[in-house]
This record gives C-alpha cells, sequence and structure tokens, in this order.
C-alpha cells in the first residue's frame, strides 16, 4: 500500500506521456527501464528471488489507473480480453512477455508475485518507432534579420536533436523544441558566418537519423533585390538616352538631324530621361522604406523630382504642342531646357550608381550569388534602343533623298525650321 501514492504521482507524470521518461526512470529503484521497438516483443521480467510462486498479477498503468492484463493463481490463469493474444506468462518464474508492442502499451507495468507487496515489483516501458530521416529546412535566411532553421521527424518520436554546423556540435541552448517533432535553431542576427552546412541528428532509444542541409544567407532582402533592378533599368534608360542626346551633338552641322525626326528624338529622349528619373526616385525610396530615410537619399530625390517635372514637361510640349517652344524667349529658361537632360542623366547615373554601390555592400553581408541582372539590361536595352533605330534608320533614307534636292528644297527646309527653331540650339537638345 505504501508504494501507491508514488506509483500514482509518478502515473500523473506520465499521463499524456510527454514527460521525457528519463526523469520518471530517475526514480531508481522502484523502476526499471525498457525500450523496444513497435511490433516486437518484450520479455518483462519478474521479482528474481522468489523460490515458489504460487500467485502473479501483472498491472499496466494506463492514465491514472491500474489495469489489470493477467492474474495466475494455482494454476488458474485469467488473461484480460484486450490483451488475450499477445501476452504469455512464464508461470515458474513471473515473467511476462508482451507481443506486437504498440504505442499505447507504454507505460508503467507492475508484477505482484504470491500477493506480497514486498514481492511487486515496477518497469518503465517505451515503446518507440524508428525515427524517420528529419526534414531540414530553413525561413528565407536574410542578412541582419533573425531566421530559423528547422528539423522535423514525420515518423516516430525523438527524444533529443543535436545540431551541427561545418561537423561541429553546436550548443543545445543554441536550439529549442518547437513540439514533439519539431527543434529549431534560432540565429539571433543572420550573418555571413552562418552560412555552412548544418546537419540535424534527431534520436531516440532505439534509433538515430541524420540531415544535413547547406544553409545560406542573403545579402539583400526581396525589396532590395527591387532595389536593384529598379536602378539598372533606370541607368539601362539613362544610357539610351544619353545616346540620343550625344547623337546629334556628334554630326555635322549640315548633316544635322532636324524637322519632324529631330521633334521625335528630342521628345523620346526626354521622355526617357523623365522615365528614369522616376524610377531612380522609386528605388531611393524603396530603399528608405527598408533602410530609414538619410539625407544622402533624400537630397538627389530632390533633384530627381525637378527632372521628372522639368523633362515631362519639355517632352509633352515637344511631341505635341512644338509651337509653344518657340515662344520662349528668357535664356535662362531655355538653358534651363537645354540642361535639364543631361543633367537629369548624369543625376541618375549618380544616384543609381550611388544606391547599387550601397547594395552591394548589403549583398557582401550574406554569401548567396549576387541577383543576376543580365537578362533585365539586355532586354530592357533592346526595347528601349528600337525607336531609336527607327529615327535613325528614317534620317539615313531620308538624308539621301535630302541632299539630292539640297539646292531644289531650300525652302522646305527652312519651313521645317521655322516650326522649330530651338533646333538650331545645340544646347537645347531637349
Ligand atoms: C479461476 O478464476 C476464475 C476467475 O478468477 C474463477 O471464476 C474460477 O472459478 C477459477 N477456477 C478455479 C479452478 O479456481
Ligand atoms: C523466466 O523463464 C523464462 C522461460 O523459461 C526465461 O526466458 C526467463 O529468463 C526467466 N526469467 C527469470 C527472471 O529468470
Ligand atoms: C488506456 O486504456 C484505454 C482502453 O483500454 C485506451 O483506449 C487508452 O488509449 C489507454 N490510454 C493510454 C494512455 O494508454
Ligand atoms: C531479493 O533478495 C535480496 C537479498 O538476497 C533482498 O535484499 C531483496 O529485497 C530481495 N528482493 C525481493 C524483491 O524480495
Ligand atoms: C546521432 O545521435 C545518436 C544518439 O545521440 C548517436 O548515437 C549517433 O552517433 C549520432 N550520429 C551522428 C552521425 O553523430
Ligand atoms: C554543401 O556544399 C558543399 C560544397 O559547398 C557540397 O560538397 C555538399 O555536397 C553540399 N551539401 C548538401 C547537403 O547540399
Amino acid at each position: 500500500m505504501l508504494l501507491h501514492r508514488p506509483v500514482e504521482l509518478l502515473g500523473m507524470l506520465l499521463a499524456g506521456l510527454l514527460v521525457p521518461l528519463k526523469q520518471a526512470a530517475k526514480v531508481e529503484g522502484v523502476l526499471e527501464r525498457r525500450v523496444a521497438v513497435v511490433g516486437s516483443s518484450v520479455l518483462l521480467l519478474g521479482p528474481l528471488n522468489i523460490t515458489h510462486i504460487h500467485s502473479v498479477q501483472w498491472e499496466h498503468l494506463n492514465g491514472t489507473t491500474f489495469h489489470t492484463i493477467l492474474q495466475y493463481e494455482r494454476h488458474n490463469l485469467t488473461v484480460h480480453v484486450p490483451y488475450a493474444a499477445r501476452v504469455h506468462l512464464h508461470a515458474s518464474n513471473g515473467s511476462l512477455l508482451l507481443e506486437d508492442l504498440r504505442e499505447s502499451d507504454r507505460g508503467i507495468y507492475r508484477v505482484t508475485v504470491n500477493q506480497e507487496e514486498r514481492a511487486s515489483l515496477m518497469i518503465l516501458l517505451d515503446v518507440l518507432k524508428p525515427v524517420s530521416h528529419p526534414q531540414l529546412w530553413s525561413s528565407g535566411l536574410v542578412a541582419k534579420a533573425s531566421g530559423e532553421v528547422l528539423c522535423e521527424v514525420a515518423e516516430g518520436r525523438a527524444d533529443t536533436f543535436t545540431w551541427k554546423k561545418d561537423g561541429q556540435r553546436l550548443p543545445p541552448d543554441r536550439s529549442y523544441r518547437l513540439s514533439e517533432s519539431i527543434s529549431v535553431l534560432y540565429l539571433r542576427m543572420a550573418k555571413k558566418s552562418d552560412c555552412g552546412s548544418y546537419s540535424c541528428n534527431a534520436s531516440n532509444g532505439i534509433s538515430w537519423q541524420e540531415t544535413s542541409l547547406n544553409i545560406t544567407v542573403a545579402g539583400l532582402s526581396p525589396p532590395l533585390q527591387d532595389v536593384l533592378r529598379i536602378s539598372v533599368v533606370a541607368v539601362v534608360f539613362a544610357a539610351v538616352s544619353g545616346w540620343g542626346i550625344i547623337f546629334p551633338v556628334c554630326q555635322s552641322e549640315k548633316l544635322r538631324i532636324r524637322g519632324e525626326l529631330w521633334r521625335w528624338l528630342s521628345a523620346y529622349t526626354c521622355g526617357l530621361v523623365c522615365i528614369s528619373s522616376i524610377l531612380t526616385g522609386t528605388a531611393g525610396l524603396l530603399w528608405m522604406r527598408e533602410e530609414g530615410p538619410s539625407i544622402a537619399v533624400i537630397l538627389p530625390e530632390i533633384f530627381l523630382l525637378y527632372v521628372i517635372v522639368i523633362t515631362f514637361l519639355v517632352a509633352s510640349t515637344v511631341a505635341f504642342q512644338p509651337t509653344k517652344l518657340t515662344q520662349l524667349k528668357s535664356t535662362t529658361a531655355q538653358r534651363t531646357l537645354g540642361y535639364a537632360a543631361p543633367g537629369g542623366v548624369l543625376l541618375v547615373v549618380l544616384t543609381s550608381s550611388f544606391h547599387m554601390k550601397n547594395i552591394h555592400q548589403r549583398h557582401e553581408e550574406g554569401c548567396t550569388a549576387f541577383v543576376d541582372v543580365t537578362t533585365l539590361v539586355v532586354s530592357t536595352a533592346a526595347v528601349l534602343a528600337l525607336p531609336l533605330l527607327a529615327i535613325f534608320l528614317c534620317y539615313h533614307t531620308t538624308q539621301g533623298w535630302l541632299q539630292e534636292c539640297d539646292s531644289g528644297c531650300t525652302h522646305k527646309e527652312s519651313s521645317f525650321e521655322m516650326s522649330l527653331p530651338i533646333s538650331k540650339d545645340s544646347d537645347l537638345t531637349c
């Protein structure tokens, strides 16, 4: 009777079977610990030094109460129904053979011989499935942010998880148990040195399995990758418009592109500068949303806004109301317009270079490959160059015709220039 209370306490501890059985096994002298695989058989030994056995009772602690498995009394054996086909008693020494083990057979077994308290014995039985191969995966790890590497076993209960990085055992306090089957390795501030091969060893009393995974830490979060792509596209826009600005300047005075073609070239170039400024401005805003505001980003944003407004006005005016431009008398206004596009290109290139330098620095804090922007650059450049090519093709076909009637068509040429007198001003490319 003395034994009943601690046993029931123990049973409550084991209820739900979540408490590591090792803890229970610490109660030495009372318990012997046995581990067996699901489906196998286990021989639970009776008390050793009993010479004459006339009665045996085996019980299983299920939850908080003992359930009788079998009773043996003067050659009269009674086996309780759920166990009928699975138990075999060695009447000579009181040992019990339990076959076809199930996970529900876990728990404490008690044997009482000759109805004597003195001759009773308790055995702690753990029935385990072999652990399956753990699955390892990580949350998207980004430099300077916290992240996790998770290890999960789908089958079988793992008692312990051990983590290794590049073959070195990691201290147990680096990881925690999320549930019975998941262990989480926590990375507080992911950095380059966290990259490497991680392995997780899930084990229980009867088996262990280990899985490895190469973990990389990305230097750039997805928004910063977008900043990079936008900046690169902005530079391509600026480069193509720069070409459109330089090309007419490099031509000799006589062969200079003029008339309708000049108008479209100017409108297109100015439009490109406007869009590239918008893109660069967007990249700056996205950067600040991720990294917080800084004066080095805000200042160019203000100039970019200025360039966006000017180039938009010029591009739309040149495209749709070319006569309006002739009304611009003041030379400062003309200068402003003339410098807006080249200045805008320069500003875009400088600002984007600054963004890309910052992004490259961030990228260096991780260990992934740099974002591949080749396709983006090539395809953007190809699409943007098409209208320019069309304009130049037109220019070259009409050039021959213009040269032929150079003397005869002077009045026609001057009428072109009348509508666009500023085309004489090489400064005013836009
Ligand atoms: C054997 O045990 C059962 C129940 O415990 C009882 O009904 C039966 O009379 C017993 N038989 C003998 C021979 O003792
Ligand atoms: C009891 O008997 C069985 C079968 O005879 C034997 O396998 C087992 O080892 C014995 N147990 C003890 C404690 O002697
Ligand atoms: C206790 O026994 C009942 C029926 O015998 C079974 O349904 C239940 O799963 C058992 N509980 C434990 C914890 O083994
Ligand atoms: C077995 O015998 C030893 C001494 O030989 C004794 O101390 C022990 O209590 C006995 N065990 C049981 C379960 O009777
Ligand atoms: C995994 O853990 C188990 C139990 O701790 C151990 O026996 C085994 O050697 C470990 N495996 C490796 C590869 O370290
Ligand atoms: C991890 O990377 C190394 C080389 O960097 C390679 O040899 C190894 O096979 C990789 N391991 C896994 C699990 O991908």
